[in-house]
């Protein structure tokens, strides 16, 4: 008998390319998907999986999901969104997971729950604790996540997945949210001026010369897998394409150009963001751009056997394509 796999946000970014990896793996015989959104699997000619409409926040169909499955992948999270809405949904949505599930749980952190901190090694290895940074809500929360999951699993194994940022054709957020238009609405003229933002002109990116890493969706999805069927040991694995790039690169890549800034510059603006009020919580996401955030991914292709198939430049590369 194959394995029975239960996975919460089954048609997010991630999710899609999960459900597919999983449908062509021979040892899953069944994938239980469930999402908030009506969603038919048939539309995307998956054969081993049913869905159903539900909310991890309703602990009765968390229990109903998992129930007989040997497998639990907990991908439901929000993204990009509110510091309070994220508290809801991806504090008390993944204690609802990590307190329901009894067999083997697979679940997706991220390269944020490290935290932007200036003294972080370079690369980071999965021995660094991943302790968040408070001002940055989806950081804090992923490092929030991994304690709740340590203080709080009833699985049997645990396997903690840190992909940095994810793209591909099917996984656009990076583009989706790029970091100049929603910072410069609430940048003083004068500062955005400096920067080099003219409207009208083509668009322009702040380049803080902050190196980071992508990793394919599809890819993620190899290494869910290789959790799934227990490949290597229980454990926290970082996950990433070879290579990094940045934002020259990517604007490059896009038909926009980037203005060198300062990494002080960056720092200065990130401190305004969490000093002014009623700045949304989006413009969070600066603090990202802060200090490098690149991860050794050594341990997962040794110990899951994971052997991801892009490099950072080939992911940006069929992003972009699919996007424009
Ligand atoms: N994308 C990245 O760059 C990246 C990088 C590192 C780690 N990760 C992590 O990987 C995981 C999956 O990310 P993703 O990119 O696939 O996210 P995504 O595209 O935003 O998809 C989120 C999925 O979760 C579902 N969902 C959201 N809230 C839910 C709720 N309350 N109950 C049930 N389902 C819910 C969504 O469907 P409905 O809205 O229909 O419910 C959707 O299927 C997350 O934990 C994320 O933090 C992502």
């Amino acid at each position: 008998m194959g394995l029975t796999v239960a996975v919460t946000g089954p048609t997010g970014e991630i999710g899609t390319a999960v459900v597919r990896a999983l449908e062509r793996d021979d040892r899953v015989e069944r994938v239980l998907g469930m999402a908030r959104r009506p969603f038919d699997p048939a539309s995307r000619g998956w054969r081993k999986t049913e869905y159903r409409q539900g909310d991890v926040l309703d602990r009765a169909a968390v229990d109903d999901l998992v129930a007989g499955a040997d497998v639990v992948v907990h991908l439901a999270f929000m993204i990009m969104g509110s510091r309070a809405e994220g508290e809801r949904i991806n504090l008390a949505g993944s204690r609802n997971v990590f307190e329901a599930t009894t067999g083997r749980l697979v679940y997706t952190s991220s390269v944020a729950a490290y935290g932007y901190h200036g003294g972080n090694p370079v690369p980071l290895t999965e021995d660094v604790p991943a302790r968040g940074s408070k001002e940055h809500y989806y950081s804090a929360q992923k490092a929030a996540c991994e304690r709740l999951l340590a203080e709080t699993a009833a699985a049997d194994e645990v396997y903690v997945l840190r992909p940095s940022i994810v793209a591909g054709p099917e996984a656009t957020i990076l583009l989706r949210n790029l970091p100049w238009e929603p910072v410069a609405e609430h940048i003083p003229e004068p500062l955005r001026r400096l920067l080099g933002a003219v409207p009208g002109l083509k668009p322009v990116l702040p380049d803080p010369g902050t190196r980071f890493q992508l990793v394919h969706h599809d890819d993620v999805a190899s290494a869910v897998a290789a959790a799934v069927a227990g490949d290597g040991p229980p454990g926290a694995y970082n996950l990433a394409g070879d290579g990094d790039i940045g934002m020259g690169d990517l604007a490059r890549a896009i038909g926009a150009y980037t203005v060198p800034i300062p990494g002080e510059l960056v720092s200065l603006t990130a401190e305004l963001v969490d000093l002014l009020p009623y700045i949304p919580d989006k413009l969070e996401w600066i603090h990202a751009a802060r200090h490098p955030m690149l991860m050794d991914t050594a341990k997962a292709r040794r110990d899951l056997g994971w052997a991801p198939r892009y490099s950072a430049a080939e992911t940006l590369k069929t992003m972009v394509a699919a996007y424009s």
